[in-house]
């Protein structure tokens, strides 16, 4: 068979008749990453997945002032590190770089002195010199041109596990080494929730794991339709995870299903090996493991998105759908703690907004944009301004949602902080440390 007519169904059928039935974490991973079909590769096609023309929106989508609060949160840090002559942004995971965008508009516009130290390092799995990730390179760099950004301040490297031992031959420096040490912030959103999980199912007191197969009776045409099977376990991980969480799943009626992300934990060691003061801010929708893995939310919470709409066959159109799980945050707090990288604060996306100023900073857009929309409502600009300012303010809404974007979680780790007493403006009372509080001579700003 010609390569080109390769399709990931045909490969993902081929591996599962060859080797035998496996994991869903083996077979997300392939629909999601393979390096030219998968969906975050491009689908084979250099589709953009992301966005209004794309499957789903993430919150960059629905107004600057998302970026607007993430950037004046990592200009908080900034100051509470004591305004370094370097601040390094990493963001793995950051798609079509909007967020980067912002935060640049941000550093710009209103401080124009952590401008001069900021540098920014966009990670994705999109390959590097694949159509997606070539075409997304070349709208924010031609974004940031026009801004005035210095073209060494920002780059794009390749995320780890798309990065060839050859990367730098090619011209894609490899993610930087942690003897360099990075001073600054990680910074994700909506990245753990679309790593590979396995799914699982309780049933007699017993934890079962789902695997991908094939119908027994299309087996031999190595196309036949992809089904879930039960097994056991496959690996002691997975056999223990919720016994490491305390999840009480014995208790639970049998059917009960959940997925798991043996990845998150290696993911968040991996992307904060380099950092050696700072920050880690991880925003997406999940919860702590007990309020995640409940008895109630028996049928787990994997979803697909294909064109703006919730499908519920993960097992078809790989590479042409979105697959998420929504993310057990205590695993990433349990991967913080092991590695140095304390919780500074847990909170709502909504909670963290709010106290970062969206409201006040929508009125005054509202104010400075659409001034008509109170004074001259009998005329033409006047109804233009009212309708614009009837926009911000569901952006507003959709963001603070929560139902929706507002019920997402933003976890805050940090490193190499000194003293306490130091809070973090996006999180109430989160204490940069876990020593007990006491006098710093520390310079505080904006607390
Ligand atoms: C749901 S999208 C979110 C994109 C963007 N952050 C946003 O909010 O619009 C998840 C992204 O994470 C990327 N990704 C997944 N695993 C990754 C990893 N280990 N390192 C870097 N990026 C990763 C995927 O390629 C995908 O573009």
């Amino acid at each position: 068979m010609e390569a080109e007519e390769m399709t990931l169904e045909r490969l993902i059928a081929e591996e599962v008749a060859r080797a035998g039935p496996i994991t869903f974490a083996r077979f997300m991973a392939l629909a999601l990453y393979h390096p030219t079909l998968g969906y975050y590769a491009g689908g084979g096609v250099g589709r953009e997945p992301l966005g209004w023309s794309g499957d789903y929106f993430t919150s960059a989508d629905v107004h600057p002032l998302w970026g607007w609060a993430i950037a004046r949160q990592l200009h908080q840090m900034w100051e509470l590190l004591g305004c370094p002559t370097r601040f390094d942004v990493v963001e793995p995971g950051a798609g079509r770089g909007l967020l980067a965008l912002e935060v640049w508009r941000y550093a710009l516009e209103r401080a124009p002195e952590w401008a001069t130290a900021l540098r920014y390092t966009l990670t994705d799995r999109a390959p590097a010199g694949s159509p997606l990730r070539s075409a997304r390179e070349r709208r924010l760099g031609a974004a940031l041109a026009q801004m005035g950004v210095p073209t060494t301040a920002t780059r794009w490297l390749n995320a780890p596990a798309d990065a060839p031992s050859d990367a730098g031959a090619q011209g894609a420096p490899a993610a930087p080494a942690a003897e360099d040490g990075l001073v600054g912030c990680v910074v994700s959103n909506e990245l753990v929730d679309a790593l590979p999980v396995h799914r699982v199912e309780a049933r007699g007191g017993e934890l079962y794991e789902w695997y991908v197969t094939l119908e027994t009776h299309r087996e031999e045409a190595h196309g036949g339709r992809l089904v879930e099977q039960l097994g056991p376990p496959s690996s002691p991980a997975v056999a223990t995870y919720f016994d490491r969480f305390r999840v009480p799943w014995r208790t639970y009626p049998d059917g009960w299903r959940a997925e798991i992300c043996l990845e998150a934990e290696p993911w968040l060691r991996q992307a904060t090996a380099a950092l050696r003061r700072g920050f880690v801010l991880t925003i997406d929708y999940g919860d702590t493991a007990r309020r995640l893995y409940t008895r109630d939310r028996h049928g787990g919470t994997l979803m697909v998105y294909a064109r703006h709409q919730v499908g519920e066959r993960p097992l078809v159109y790989p590479g042409r759908q979105d697959i998420t799980a929504h993310v057990n945050f205590s695993a990433l707090r349990a991967a913080g703690r092991a590695v140095g990288l304390p919780t500074a604060g847990f909170t709502t996306q909504a909670d963290f907004l709010l106290r970062l100023g969206v409201r006040e900073e929508a009125a005054a857009i509202a104010a400075r944009r659409f001034p008509a929309a109170d004074t001259e409502r009998h005329t033409d600009r006047g109804q233009a301004d009212y309708l614009r300012r009837g926009a911000l303010r569901a952006a507003v809404a959709t963001l603070l949602d929560p139902h929706g974007l507002g019920g997402f979680r933003v976890l805050a780790q940090h490193r190499g902080m000194p003293g306490a007493g130091h809070h973090l403006l996006g999180i109430a009372g989160a204490e940069i440390s876990t020593r007990p509080r006491t006098p710093s001579p520390w310079p505080l700003r904006h607390v």
